[in-house]
Protein backbone atom coordinates (compact mmCIF):
# COMPACT_ATOMS: atom_id res chain seq x y z
CA UNK A 1 0.00 0.00 0.00
CA UNK A 2 1.13 3.73 -1.03
CA UNK A 3 1.67 5.97 2.08
CA UNK A 4 0.51 9.33 2.31
CA UNK A 5 3.05 11.43 1.36
CA UNK A 6 4.27 14.40 3.22
CA UNK A 7 6.66 17.50 2.01
CA UNK A 8 7.86 20.33 4.40
CA UNK A 9 9.14 23.37 1.79
CA UNK A 10 11.47 26.13 3.08
CA UNK A 11 13.89 28.09 0.90
CA UNK A 12 17.36 26.21 0.78
CA UNK A 13 16.27 22.70 2.51
CA UNK A 14 19.24 22.92 5.04
CA UNK A 15 17.02 24.23 8.08
CA UNK A 16 13.42 24.46 9.07
CA UNK A 17 12.32 21.98 6.11
CA UNK A 18 14.89 19.58 7.23
CA UNK A 19 13.98 19.98 11.01
CA UNK A 20 10.39 19.63 10.28
CA UNK A 21 10.79 16.82 8.68
CA UNK A 22 13.33 14.98 11.28
CA UNK A 23 10.63 15.97 14.11
CA UNK A 24 8.11 14.64 12.58
CA UNK A 25 9.04 11.24 11.89
CA UNK A 26 11.18 10.84 15.22
CA UNK A 27 7.50 12.10 17.10
CA UNK A 28 5.63 9.89 15.37
CA UNK A 29 7.79 6.43 15.98
CA UNK A 30 7.76 8.27 19.46
CA UNK A 31 4.21 8.28 19.61
CA UNK A 32 3.30 5.27 17.66
CA UNK A 33 5.99 3.18 18.96
CA UNK A 34 6.43 1.66 15.25
CA UNK A 35 9.51 1.53 13.30
CA UNK A 36 7.00 1.62 9.93
CA UNK A 37 6.12 5.25 9.39
CA UNK A 38 2.35 5.49 9.07
CA UNK A 39 3.43 8.47 6.33
CA UNK A 40 6.00 8.93 4.19
CA UNK A 41 7.66 12.24 5.06
CA UNK A 42 10.13 14.26 2.34
CA UNK A 43 11.30 18.19 2.22
CA UNK A 44 12.73 20.40 -0.42
CA UNK A 45 13.64 23.92 -1.23
CA UNK A 46 12.47 26.22 -3.75
CA UNK A 47 16.08 27.72 -4.20
CA UNK A 48 18.12 25.14 -3.00
CA UNK A 49 21.56 23.98 -3.91
CA UNK A 50 21.67 19.97 -4.61
CA UNK A 51 23.32 17.38 -2.39
CA UNK A 52 24.12 20.03 0.83
CA UNK A 53 23.73 18.97 4.15
CA UNK A 54 21.67 20.22 6.71
CA UNK A 55 23.55 23.55 8.40
CA UNK A 56 25.79 22.53 11.72
CA UNK A 57 23.32 24.57 13.71
CA UNK A 58 20.26 22.17 12.49
CA UNK A 59 22.25 19.41 12.92
CA UNK A 60 22.96 20.67 16.62
CA UNK A 61 20.01 21.89 17.88
CA UNK A 62 18.01 18.09 15.72
CA UNK A 63 20.57 15.99 17.90
CA UNK A 64 19.46 17.54 20.87
CA UNK A 65 16.29 16.18 20.63
CA UNK A 66 17.68 12.40 19.70
CA UNK A 67 17.89 13.17 16.04
CA UNK A 68 20.38 12.34 13.78
CA UNK A 69 20.49 14.27 10.33
CA UNK A 70 23.59 13.67 9.10
CA UNK A 71 22.03 11.72 6.09
CA UNK A 72 20.45 14.86 4.71
CA UNK A 73 20.98 16.29 1.12
CA UNK A 74 19.39 19.18 0.30
CA UNK A 75 17.00 19.47 -3.19
CA UNK A 76 14.97 21.70 -5.13
CA UNK A 77 11.50 21.06 -5.44
CA UNK A 78 9.74 20.23 -8.35
CA UNK A 79 6.67 20.02 -9.79
CA UNK A 80 6.44 16.22 -9.54
CA UNK A 81 7.24 16.63 -6.39
CA UNK A 82 4.25 19.02 -5.04
CA UNK A 83 1.80 16.35 -7.96
CA UNK A 84 3.26 13.03 -5.52
CA UNK A 85 2.80 14.36 -2.38
CA UNK A 86 -0.86 14.24 -0.87
CA UNK A 87 0.03 17.35 1.85
CA UNK A 88 2.72 20.09 1.30
CA UNK A 89 3.48 21.91 4.13
CA UNK A 90 5.37 25.45 4.19
CA UNK A 91 7.10 27.41 6.54
CA UNK A 92 6.34 30.45 5.05
CA UNK A 93 2.94 32.02 2.67
CA UNK A 94 5.57 33.24 0.44
CA UNK A 95 6.84 29.71 0.22
CA UNK A 96 3.02 28.38 -0.15
CA UNK A 97 2.44 31.13 -3.15
CA UNK A 98 5.57 29.97 -4.80
CA UNK A 99 4.55 26.33 -4.49
CA UNK A 100 0.89 27.23 -6.12
CA UNK A 101 2.92 29.50 -8.96
CA UNK A 102 4.62 26.01 -9.81
CA UNK A 103 1.67 23.88 -9.39
CA UNK A 104 -1.58 25.88 -9.30
CA UNK A 105 -4.03 22.81 -9.18
CA UNK A 106 -2.62 21.70 -5.95
CA UNK A 107 -4.48 24.47 -3.78
CA UNK A 108 -6.01 21.88 -1.86
CA UNK A 109 -3.09 20.59 -0.37
CA UNK A 110 -0.64 23.29 -0.20
CA UNK A 111 -0.90 25.08 3.50
CA UNK A 112 1.88 27.30 5.62
CA UNK A 113 2.58 24.36 8.18
CA UNK A 114 0.66 27.09 11.27
CA UNK A 115 -2.10 27.49 8.72
CA UNK A 116 -2.68 23.75 8.23
CA UNK A 117 -2.20 22.76 12.39
CA UNK A 118 -5.08 25.40 12.95
CA UNK A 119 -7.65 24.63 10.96
CA UNK A 120 -6.88 20.50 11.06
CA UNK A 121 -7.19 20.77 15.22
CA UNK A 122 -9.51 23.64 15.28
CA UNK A 123 -7.46 26.17 17.09
CA UNK A 124 -7.70 29.48 15.75
CA UNK A 125 -5.34 30.73 13.65
CA UNK A 126 -2.08 32.54 15.38
CA UNK A 127 -1.50 36.25 14.44
CA UNK A 128 2.30 34.95 13.32
CA UNK A 129 1.64 32.41 10.44
CA UNK A 130 5.36 32.26 8.87
CA UNK A 131 8.46 30.28 10.69
CA UNK A 132 10.94 32.54 9.91
CA UNK A 133 14.49 31.78 8.59
CA UNK A 134 17.17 30.92 11.50
CA UNK A 135 20.06 31.27 8.73
CA UNK A 136 22.54 33.71 9.61
CA UNK A 137 21.20 33.33 13.56
CA UNK A 138 23.59 31.65 16.57
CA UNK A 139 22.65 28.05 18.03
CA UNK A 140 19.74 29.50 20.17
CA UNK A 141 18.41 31.00 17.62
CA UNK A 142 18.04 27.85 15.49
CA UNK A 143 16.90 26.36 18.88
CA UNK A 144 13.93 28.72 19.03
CA UNK A 145 13.41 28.04 15.72
CA UNK A 146 13.27 24.42 16.04
CA UNK A 147 11.11 24.45 19.25
CA UNK A 148 8.26 26.83 17.18
CA UNK A 149 8.00 23.82 14.26
CA UNK A 150 8.15 21.81 16.95
CA UNK A 151 5.03 22.64 18.54
CA UNK A 152 3.15 22.46 15.23
CA UNK A 153 4.85 19.05 14.20
CA UNK A 154 3.49 17.69 17.59
CA UNK A 155 0.23 18.75 16.90
CA UNK A 156 0.78 17.31 13.73
CA UNK A 157 1.49 14.03 14.88
CA UNK A 158 -1.12 13.77 17.48
CA UNK A 159 -3.11 14.06 14.72
CA UNK A 160 -2.02 11.46 12.27
CA UNK A 161 -1.44 9.79 15.04
CA UNK A 162 -5.43 8.99 15.84
CA UNK A 163 -5.96 8.53 11.70
CA UNK A 164 -3.15 6.54 11.10
CA UNK A 165 -2.81 5.16 14.46
CA UNK A 166 -3.17 1.53 15.85
CA UNK A 167 -6.62 2.30 17.56
CA UNK A 168 -7.79 2.50 13.44
CA UNK A 169 -7.22 -0.98 13.69
CA UNK A 170 -9.49 -1.86 16.47
CA UNK A 171 -6.10 -2.32 19.07
CA UNK A 172 -5.52 0.28 21.77
CA UNK A 173 -3.86 3.15 21.26
CA UNK A 174 -3.33 3.79 24.39
CA UNK A 175 0.48 5.46 25.25
CA UNK A 176 2.31 3.27 27.21
CA UNK A 177 4.45 5.63 29.04
CA UNK A 178 4.93 8.81 29.71
CA UNK A 179 8.38 10.54 30.17
CA UNK A 180 9.97 13.21 31.59
CA UNK A 181 12.71 15.24 32.41
CA UNK A 182 14.35 18.08 33.90
CA UNK A 183 17.96 19.45 32.84
CA UNK A 184 19.79 17.90 35.24
CA UNK A 185 17.67 14.53 34.07
CA UNK A 186 17.61 15.10 29.87
CA UNK A 187 21.30 13.05 29.59
CA UNK A 188 19.73 10.09 31.55
CA UNK A 189 16.17 10.44 29.87
CA UNK A 190 17.93 10.73 26.07
CA UNK A 191 19.24 6.83 27.31
CA UNK A 192 16.08 6.10 28.32
CA UNK A 193 14.40 6.84 24.98
CA UNK A 194 17.12 5.02 23.16
CA UNK A 195 16.04 1.53 25.04
CA UNK A 196 12.28 2.65 24.25
CA UNK A 197 13.47 2.84 20.88
CA UNK A 198 15.03 -0.25 20.54
CA UNK A 199 12.66 -2.31 22.26
CA UNK A 200 9.71 -1.16 20.46
CA UNK A 201 8.09 -0.02 23.55
CA UNK A 202 5.62 3.01 22.53
CA UNK A 203 6.02 6.59 24.86
CA UNK A 204 5.58 10.23 24.75
CA UNK A 205 8.30 12.52 25.18
CA UNK A 206 6.74 15.42 27.52
CA UNK A 207 10.28 17.55 27.35
CA UNK A 208 12.47 18.82 28.46
CA UNK A 209 14.01 18.69 25.71
CA UNK A 210 17.69 20.64 26.38
CA UNK A 211 19.68 20.87 29.26
CA UNK A 212 19.05 24.39 29.62
CA UNK A 213 17.96 24.86 33.17
CA UNK A 214 14.09 24.63 33.95
CA UNK A 215 12.00 23.55 36.79
CA UNK A 216 11.17 19.90 37.66
CA UNK A 217 7.37 20.22 38.63
CA UNK A 218 6.31 21.66 35.55
CA UNK A 219 7.09 18.56 33.89
CA UNK A 220 6.65 15.60 36.93
CA UNK A 221 3.20 17.28 36.73
CA UNK A 222 2.46 16.86 32.83
CA UNK A 223 3.41 13.35 33.30
CA UNK A 224 1.45 12.49 36.41
CA UNK A 225 -1.21 14.12 35.48
CA UNK A 226 -1.09 11.95 31.69
CA UNK A 227 -1.39 8.97 34.24
CA UNK A 228 -3.57 9.97 36.26
CA UNK A 229 -6.00 10.67 33.32
CA UNK A 230 -5.31 7.42 31.66
CA UNK A 231 -3.51 9.25 28.73
CA UNK A 232 -0.22 6.71 29.66
CA UNK A 233 -0.29 3.38 31.45
CA UNK A 234 3.01 4.48 33.10
CA UNK A 235 5.11 7.36 34.00
CA UNK A 236 8.90 7.73 33.99
CA UNK A 237 10.42 11.04 35.32
CA UNK A 238 14.03 11.89 35.73
CA UNK A 239 15.68 14.83 37.37
CA UNK A 240 18.90 14.87 39.43
CA UNK A 241 18.21 13.32 42.17
CA UNK A 242 14.54 12.18 41.23
CA UNK A 243 13.29 13.22 44.70
CA UNK A 244 11.92 16.36 43.22
CA UNK A 245 10.29 14.82 40.40
CA UNK A 246 8.73 11.96 43.20
CA UNK A 247 7.54 14.66 45.15
CA UNK A 248 5.60 16.25 42.91
CA UNK A 249 4.42 13.23 40.63
CA UNK A 250 2.86 12.20 44.18
CA UNK A 251 0.73 15.27 45.02
CA UNK A 252 -1.46 13.95 41.98
CA UNK A 253 -4.39 11.89 42.87
CA UNK A 254 -4.15 8.33 41.75
CA UNK A 255 -0.42 8.63 40.85
CA UNK A 256 1.94 6.39 42.94
CA UNK A 257 5.16 7.59 41.93
CA UNK A 258 8.56 5.72 43.67
CA UNK A 259 11.93 6.97 43.50
CA UNK A 260 14.16 3.80 42.48
CA UNK A 261 17.75 3.11 42.53
CA UNK A 262 17.95 -0.27 41.54
CA UNK A 263 15.92 -3.10 39.72
CA UNK A 264 14.71 -5.07 43.05
CA UNK A 265 12.86 -1.41 44.49
CA UNK A 266 11.66 -1.34 40.87
CA UNK A 267 10.11 -4.86 40.96
CA UNK A 268 8.39 -4.23 44.68
CA UNK A 269 7.18 -1.21 43.96
CA UNK A 270 5.14 -2.34 40.94
CA UNK A 271 4.12 -5.80 42.69
CA UNK A 272 3.57 -4.25 46.52
CA UNK A 273 2.91 -0.48 45.68
CA UNK A 274 1.39 -0.83 42.27
CA UNK A 275 3.11 2.22 41.19
CA UNK A 276 2.45 3.29 38.11
CA UNK A 277 5.17 6.48 37.75
CA UNK A 278 8.77 5.77 37.89
CA UNK A 279 11.42 8.67 39.66
CA UNK A 280 15.28 8.14 38.91
CA UNK A 281 17.83 10.47 39.43
CA UNK A 282 20.10 11.45 36.81
CA UNK A 283 23.05 12.70 38.26
CA UNK A 284 23.05 9.46 40.92
CA UNK A 285 22.10 6.65 38.11
CA UNK A 286 23.87 5.32 35.00
CA UNK A 287 22.64 4.97 32.06
CA UNK A 288 22.79 0.63 32.31
CA UNK A 289 21.63 0.69 35.41
CA UNK A 290 18.33 3.02 34.53
CA UNK A 291 17.81 0.74 31.81
CA UNK A 292 17.69 -2.32 34.24
CA UNK A 293 15.32 -0.38 36.78
CA UNK A 294 12.86 0.55 33.43
CA UNK A 295 12.93 -2.91 32.29
CA UNK A 296 11.83 -4.70 35.94
CA UNK A 297 9.45 -1.83 36.47
CA UNK A 298 7.38 -2.51 33.40
CA UNK A 299 7.38 -5.96 33.01
CA UNK A 300 6.73 -6.66 36.44
CA UNK A 301 2.42 -6.47 37.56
CA UNK A 302 0.46 -5.92 40.77
CA UNK A 303 0.13 -8.42 43.57
CA UNK A 304 -2.92 -7.64 44.89
CA UNK A 305 -4.67 -9.23 48.09
CA UNK A 306 -3.03 -7.64 51.11
CA UNK A 307 -1.39 -5.05 48.92
CA UNK A 308 -4.32 -4.01 47.66
CA UNK A 309 -6.05 -3.18 51.12
CA UNK A 310 -2.81 -0.94 51.80
CA UNK A 311 -3.06 1.03 48.61
CA UNK A 312 -7.18 1.70 49.45
CA UNK A 313 -6.06 3.00 52.44
CA UNK A 314 -3.68 5.37 50.47
CA UNK A 315 -6.80 6.26 48.20
CA UNK A 316 -8.88 6.99 50.99
CA UNK A 317 -5.97 9.22 51.96
CA UNK A 318 -6.53 10.87 49.26
CA UNK A 319 -10.27 11.22 49.17
CA UNK A 320 -9.70 12.93 52.47
CA UNK A 321 -8.01 15.70 51.63
CA UNK A 322 -10.39 16.67 48.72
C1 LIG B 1 18.20 20.67 39.66
O1 LIG B 1 19.41 21.28 39.94
C2 LIG B 1 17.84 19.66 40.76
O2 LIG B 1 17.54 20.33 41.93
C3 LIG B 1 16.69 18.78 40.30
O3 LIG B 1 17.02 18.17 39.12
C4 LIG B 1 16.30 17.64 41.22
O4 LIG B 1 17.39 16.92 41.66
C5 LIG B 1 15.36 17.97 42.28
O5 LIG B 1 14.96 17.13 43.08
Amino acid sequence: MELPRIVFVCTGNTCRSVMARYLLEGGLRRRLGETHLPVEVDSAGLHSLEGEPATPHTLQVLSELGYDASAHKSKRLTPEDINGADLVLTMTRAHKEAVLDMVPAAADKVFTLREYVASATGRGMPAKEDIDDPAGGDEQVYRMCRDEINEQVQALVELLAKKYGPDTEGRDNKVLVGIGCDHAGYPLKKAVIAYFEEAGIAFRDYGTYSEDPVDYPDFGLQVAQAVANGDCQFGVLICGTGIGMSITANKVRHVRAALCTEPVSARLARQHNDANVLAMGGRLTGPVMAVEIVKAFLATGFEGGRHQRRLDKISALEEGQS
